[in-house]
């Protein structure tokens, strides 16, 4: 049973010291023995988030962590449109975390091949649980159409993969993606959607209030099996949520 929460802020910053505290949390509940994975997303929410670790003095135990992605465009690492170069740049060269610690989807390598790769990196280092690696924390990022991830609306066959990872494409650019299936990302403990802004406000509002199809796009069929939903919003991204069903 999928446990949701919702956390409305009043500031991007906010929501980033939310988040931060929870992160820090869960990484002290943890043990010394196993470290706590962590896989992340692209998009501006994340970013502004790992802006706020990055200039701030969070206390964050980095040799706990240990760094996946959910997702990755089919770039060199170098381009300013891959995650792994958004995450370095914004996150990684500011925080003491050895690079041992950090696995990244190769966006440069054949598509169908890494999607392969990845997801056996990730099934020798993620613990199972229902025979599915199980990452600690999942950040998602949600698209205006509904997409989160790289699993667009319309993907029939993506969204019900029984692959960990797999290979697809932005359905207007037509640029290729790596992504993380529902069967992997729904078995994780903590899902956080990290959405702001106004532009998202409509799509946040038909999928926490179920409306107009809501259960056909790939952000609401986010509902961990046995974890937490958490969405972190800006009140700007809130604008339509009234009369939750929650
Ligand atoms: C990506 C993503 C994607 C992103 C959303 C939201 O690589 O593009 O992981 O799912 O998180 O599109 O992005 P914005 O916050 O930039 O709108």
């Amino acid at each position: 049973m999928t446990k949701t929460c919702l956390q409305v802020f009043s500031s991007v910053e906010e929501l980033a010291a939310y988040f931060t505290a929870k992160l820090k949390e869960i990484l002290s509940q943890s043990g010394n023995t196993v470290p706590i994975s962590v896989a992340l997303s692209g998009g501006s929410t994340p970013k502004a988030i790992f802006e706020y670790i990055a200039n701030n003095d969070t206390g964050i135990p980095w040799n706990k962590i240990q760094l996946f992605w959910g997702d990755e465009r089919c770039v060199s690492p170098e381009s300013t449109e891959s995650n792994y170069r958004m995450a370095k740049e914004h996150l990684l060269k500011h925080i003491p975390l050895s690079t041992s610690n950090i696995f990244r989807i190769k966006g440069e390598e054949a598509p169908v091949a890494e999607a392969q790769r990845y997801a056996e990196t990730v099934v020798k280092l993620v613990p199972q649980q229902n025979q599915v690696p199980q990452f600690d924390i999942i950040l998602l990022g949600l698209g205006e159409d509904g997409h989160t991830a790289s699993l667009f609306p319309g993907s029939t066959e993506l969204l019900q993969s029984h692959q960990l990872f797999e290979a697809t494409e932005h359905p207007v650019t037509g640029q290729k993606r790596i992504t993380a299936t529902l069967k992997l990302i729904n078995n994780a403990k903590t899902i956080f959607f990290l959405v702001t802004g106004e532009s998202k406000a409509k799509m946040v509002g038909r999928i926490l209030k179920r409306k107009n199809n809501w259960k056909q796009l790939p952000a609401a069929m986010v509902q961990p099996i046995n974890g937490e939903n958490i969405w972190l919003l800006d009140e700007k991204a809130a604008g339509q949520l009234t009369n939750l069903k929650h």
